[in-house]
């Protein structure tokens, strides 16, 4: 039996996806007010950033990976055009739905398709850029799923990988206090469950940073990866490239 990490918890691997998903359900409803609230709105900062560095042009075909409820596929769509697909993909069905309402309700139908990232159900070589935002952490195998990854991209795709990361030294202390005393408390006010923003706090800092990231993206089959640090590394966005 192998064991991995849920946040500071060592649980059975085969359970860490029922985790993730409990934290998923109980947060799908009221996500998007806790992601403005607990990033004072800097996750569209940042998401903006890494939609500007995709890329994308008109007719192009793109994935988006624990798509949750739709920010960048709702920003990718903008620029792939009416002749250009974007995908969007998560293996929650409650946050799947909650994003493809939200869209709908702003009059955008997207293929939306319940899929696992460790087992992507796309041929290979279709994409030409595909994303995951603030999704990797929570993957079981994630050398697994940035295989996938590059296996779905056709050669010269680009993968946008956007995620915390490994705050510069400097701001570790306040940033400790914040994610440990405070987030858990606006978890509790908001959607009355303080766990799954403690389990935030620690999967962060159970994540690879960013020169592991970028190591793990290398073996995964990108041959070349950029990594762009975001406020003072709190996020970084890494580019990978496969040729
Ligand atoms: C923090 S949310 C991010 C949602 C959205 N991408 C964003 O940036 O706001 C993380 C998402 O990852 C999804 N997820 C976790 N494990 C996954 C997996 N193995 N395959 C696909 N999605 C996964 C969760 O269901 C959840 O919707």
């Amino acid at each position: 039996m192998s064991e991995t990490h849920f946040g500071f918890q060592t649980v059975d691997e085969r359970q860490k996806a029922q985790h993730v998903r409990g934290v998923f359900d109980s947060v799908a409803s009221r996500y998007d007010l806790m992601n403005d609230l607990m990033s004072m709105g800097l996750h569209r900062a940042w998401k903006a950033y890494a939609v500007a560095l995709a890329g994308i042009r008109p007719g192009d075909q793109v994935l988006d990976i624990a798509g949750g409820t739709g920010d960048m596929a709702r920003a990718f769509a903008g620029k792939a055009g009416p002749t250009g697909t974007v995908v969007h993909t998560d293996i929650n069905e409650a946050m799947l739905r909650t994003g493809r309402d939200r869209l709908l309700d702003e009059g955008l139908a997207l293929p939306t398709i319940t899929c696992d990232a460790e087992r992507l159900p796309f041929r290979g070589d279709q994409f030409d850029v595909a994303c995951v935002s603030f999704g990797l952490r929570n993957m079981t195998h994630k050398d697994a799923a940035l295989a996938e990854m590059c296996r779905v991209l056709r050669p010269g795709g680009r993968l946008l990988v956007l995620e915390f990361s490994k705050v510069a030294a400097p701001l570790a202390k306040p940033y400790d206090w914040y994610s440990f005393k405070l987030l858990p408390l606006i978890g509790k006010w908001v959607v009355n469950d303080a766990d799954s923003y403690r389990y935030l706090a620690e999967s962060i800092r159970m994540h690879p940073d960013q020169a592991e990231l970028k190591a793990m993206m290398k073996r995964a089959g990108f041959g070349h990866v950029d990594v762009h640090n975001l406020s003072a590394g709190i996020v970084a966005l890494h580019v990978g490239i496969k040729c």
